[in-house]
């Protein structure tokens, strides 16, 4: 599967912690849009679709949540709650997210700007390209 957990160096020291995002350097990308998920209500489940081309990573910076990935072979699930983790998702990986904390906030880093037409919100449309494609 087109994922990976990414280790983002922490400096911390006797006042806390720190997390720098570099592009090209620790995050993997050229970075040109960030987006933050928060104030998630209760048993909300979201994402539900893939991109075509886009590339992103998730940071949860506060709290918790789990990632549903699906490459249309197999599913995994993923805890996302250190924010000194990011977790790199390659385009044609359908996502869900759930179990989000009340305090979760869920920031995530894209190497595109937001467009619809990179969206696959059809999930057998979705399983239909990924075969189409292998
Ligand atoms: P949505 O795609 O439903 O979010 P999720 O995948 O987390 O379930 O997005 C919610 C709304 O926000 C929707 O109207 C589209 C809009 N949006 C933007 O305007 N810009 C963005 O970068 C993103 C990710 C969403």
């Amino acid at each position: 599967m087109d994922i990976k957990l990414i280790q983002l160096q922490s400096h911390g020291d006797e006042r806390g912690s720190l997390v720098s995002l570099e592009e090209e350097k620790n995050i993997p990308f050229s970075i040109k849009r960030v987006y933050y998920v928060f104030n998630t209500k209760d048993k909300v489940r979201r994402g539900f679709h893939a991109h075509k081309k886009l590339k992103q990573l998730a940071i949860v910076v506060k709290g918790s949540c789990r990632f549903l990935l699906d490459d249309g072979n197999e599913k995994i699930e993923v805890l996302l709650d250190n924010p000194a983790q990011g977790l790199y998702i390659e385009s044609f990986v359908w996502r869900e997210m759930f179990d989000f904390s009340e305090d979760c906030v869920l920031m995530v880093l894209a190497d595109s700007i937001y467009d619809e037409t990179d969206y696959v919100r059809d999930y057998e449309e979705f399983t239909k390209m990924v075969k189409h494609d292998s």
